[in-house]
């Protein structure tokens, strides 16, 4: 179910920003409202912003025009999702505009349609319930602005089929976007957190606890945020977060019942007045009140799995910018001291806030919660298994926990035999080396014991039976290089520094790169690369055989998928058995090498895939592998 055209229903702020998105992840996208003028309006939203970016030089004037050639007005509904593989709708927040709306797309799309929506506060199974199709109804919450905030959730409703969640979720990462996923409930991950987050900061308010700009400005500090609670409603509407705070109140009970004092501003309808004076001495209380909070819920939502746990920290980090997630900053600040924070809330409101059991667990054994370094995504009905190293803050350099999670991230793409897989990093590197900190403090026996470790590991890429691509998005250095090495395909970004800069720190490669490098660039280019620590940027990479293509930045997911692809779609024993040959073969002498050449392909002949492929030929028609 692979996506490629999308309608985007609703132009307005949401709607265009959602079409700007897929537009720009080079989609077909139609985008429709009601009447012509809303769709043109619509598309003013897109263009004009763009337009200046193109004035001020941040955006070539070429890929505005691709983009905007990507977009089509169309008013006339039945027109324009009669061709629409995802239909997204983005329009007012009520549930009867949006479950008529529903029924009627059920009625005009085609039957392999998904049907989306942008829903903040409704659950995707209302939705579902009034069309025929509840296995491919979606949510897609997007957040403001749609066209630039990162952050995805896909909600998978209880009726939802995985294919469905999946090709929505592809279809987001291709649209650039972060995607978390989600269960069908109240507030989905973010806003569950968010906007109590809100609340809890007007009820200090209402109860004289503090200020208004102490409030304001404890958070901003404890959250590592430009805004706080009360500005950001300026900004977003006052009104939005009582009806956030509304809907999450009728759903989930007592604690969450709207402030008074926030009831009231939307009645003034006035924004906060944000000045006054600062009460340094109850900003701890403040900060730890609106911790509280949102730990509490946190781990409710991993409890009641609604979330994981690495992606409830992802939506605070991308999706409001905060500058840890809710179990980072609980692990920073210590288990204990987030339990007290907790249970002060919990002590007051009883079952409405209960304690959850899972910190309290924690707590008692002064554990940190264990957020993985490596993540795992099966993309393509399991076909692709898609890496990701992401310790972004340290440039996802290894050490041994980020190592323990990519063995165990191995474990599992071996039991999911995927036809091929990629590897990359989050953040602006691939990986920045063994991690220094971790290597300055061993002994030899340390050191001794850490590269079996990272060499185990990284023998275990190799082993693997499938194609490895690496997505070198950036920094490539040291044990990042030589991980890389341990792939079969090594594609750049025009970004991407490779090196080797061990010597520079007193050491030489340790995770195969005087081993690995020379047998795949030459003795001579290795050793001026490993004698001079030296890095090179992607073109000259290419030039000397390092990676096998450079990318613009943007591109270079989409080019590694697409060779997946097409990886995948061919006899994946075949593919297995060419790699054994090549790289066993490789290793041996010229004859030895055509032996295991000749007795790996002698044994393809006792597969169904070589009957189907072979069938398929003589048929004239696509052959379809299973890898039996
Ligand atoms: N280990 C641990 N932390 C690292 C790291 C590494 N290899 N590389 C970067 N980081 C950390 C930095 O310390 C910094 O952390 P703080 O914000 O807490 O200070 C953060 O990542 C961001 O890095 P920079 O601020 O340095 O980013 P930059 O853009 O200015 O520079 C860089 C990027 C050129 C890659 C630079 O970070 C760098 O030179 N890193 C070290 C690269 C290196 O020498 N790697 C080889 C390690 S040896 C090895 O790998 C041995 C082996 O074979 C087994």
């Amino acid at each position: 179910m692979a996506i490629q055209t999308v309608t985007v229903v609703g132009a307005g702020n949401m709607g265009s920003g959602i079409a700007q998105a897929f537009a720009s992840g080079g989609f077909k996208v139609t985008l429709n409202d009601v009447s012509a003028e809303a769709v043109a309006k619509g598309l003013e939203r897109i263009r004009k912003p763009l337009e200046k970016r193109v004035a001020e030089g941040k955006m070539p004037q070429a890929d505005l025009d691709a983009l905007l050639s990507r977009l089509t007005p169309q008013p006339d509904l039945k027109a324009a999702v009669a061709d629409a593989d995802l239909v997204i709708e983005a329009v007012f927040e009520d549930l009867k505009v949006k479950q008529e709306l529903f029924a009627k797309l059920d009625g005009l799309a085609p039957a392999k349609t998904l049907l989306a929506t942008n829903t903040s506060s409704f659950y995707v199974k209302d939705l579902a319930a009034v069309t025929k199709r509840a296995d491919r109804v979606v949510g897609l919450h997007f957040f403001f602005p749609a066209a630039v905030n990162k952050l995805l959730e896909v909600v998978k409703g209880p009726a939802t089929s995985q294919a469905s969640a999946d090709a929505a979720y592809a279809a987001g990462k291709k649209a650039g976007k972060s995607c978390v996923a989600t269960a069908d409930a109240p507030g989905f991950a973010v806003n569950r957190f968010f906007v109590p987050w809100i609340n809890e900061a007007c009820r200090l308010l209402d109860e004289g606890a503090a200020t208004l700009p102490t409030i304001e400005a404890a958070a901003k500090e404890a959250f590592g945020i430009t805004m706080g609670p009360f500005e950001l409603m300026n900004v977003t509407g006052v009104p939005i977060s009582l009806h956030a705070q509304s809907t999450l109140h009728k759903q989930l009970g007592a604690f969450y019942e709207p402030a008074k004092g926030l009831k009231a501003q939307v009645d003034k309808k006035a924004n906060w007045d944000l000045a006054g004076p600062v009460e340094d001495a109850k900003k701890p209380l403040v900060a730890a009140r609106l911790r509280g909070v949102v730990f509490g819920i946190a781990c409710h939502l991993v409890e009641e799995k609604v979330c994981t746990l690495r992606d409830t920290d992802r939506g605070a980090t991308i999706g409001l910018r905060w500058a840890a997630g809710p179990f980072a900053m609980m692990n920073k600040l210590g288990a204990k001291q987030a339990l007290a924070e907790v249970k002060a809330l919990s002590d007051k409101w009883g079952k409405a806030f209960a304690m959850p059991m899972t910190l309290a667990e924690h707590a008692a054994a002064n554990k940190a919660w264990h957020l993985p370094t490596v993540t795992l995504e099966m993309l393509d009905g399991g076909h692709l298994a898609l890496v990701t190293f992401d310790r972004p803050e340290a440039l996802n350099a290894l050490n041994e926990t980020v190592l323990h999670d990519l063995d165990a991230v191995l474990a599992n793409v071996e039991k999911a035999k995927p036809r091929a897989v990629i590897l990359t990093g989050e953040g602006k590197a691939f990986i920045a080396g063994a991690d220094i900190p971790t290597m300055r403090a061993h002994d030899v026996a340390g050191a001794r014991a850490y590269t079996a470790l990272g060499n185990r590991v990284l023998d275990r890429i190799a082993a693997l039976p499938c194609p490895v691509l690496m997505a070198i998005n950036g920094f490539a250095l040291g044990g990042g290089l030589e991980l890389a090495l341990a792939g079969d395909l090594l594609y750049a970004s025009e970004k991407a520094q490779l090196g080797l800069p061990e010597v520079g720190l007193g050491i030489h490669p340790g995770f195969g790169g005087t081993q690995r490098l020379p047998r795949r660039i030459g003795i001579g280019k290795a050793k001026e690369i490993v004698y001079a620590g030296k890095t090179v940027g992607a073109k000259e990479a290419l030039a000397i055989g390092l990676v096998d293509g450079v990318v613009a930045p943007d591109a270079l997911m989409d080019h590694c998928l697409a060779v997946a692809r097409a990886i995948a779609s061919k006899a994946p024993l075949a593919v297995a058995g060419a790699k054994t040959s090549m790289d066993h073969g490789t290793e041996t002498g010229l004859a030895a090498g055509l032996r295991i050449e000749q007795e790996s392909v002698a044994l393809l002949f006792a597969t169904k895939d070589k009957d189907e492929g072979m069938d398929a030929f003589l048929q004239k028609r696509a052959a379809q592998f299973q890898g039996r």
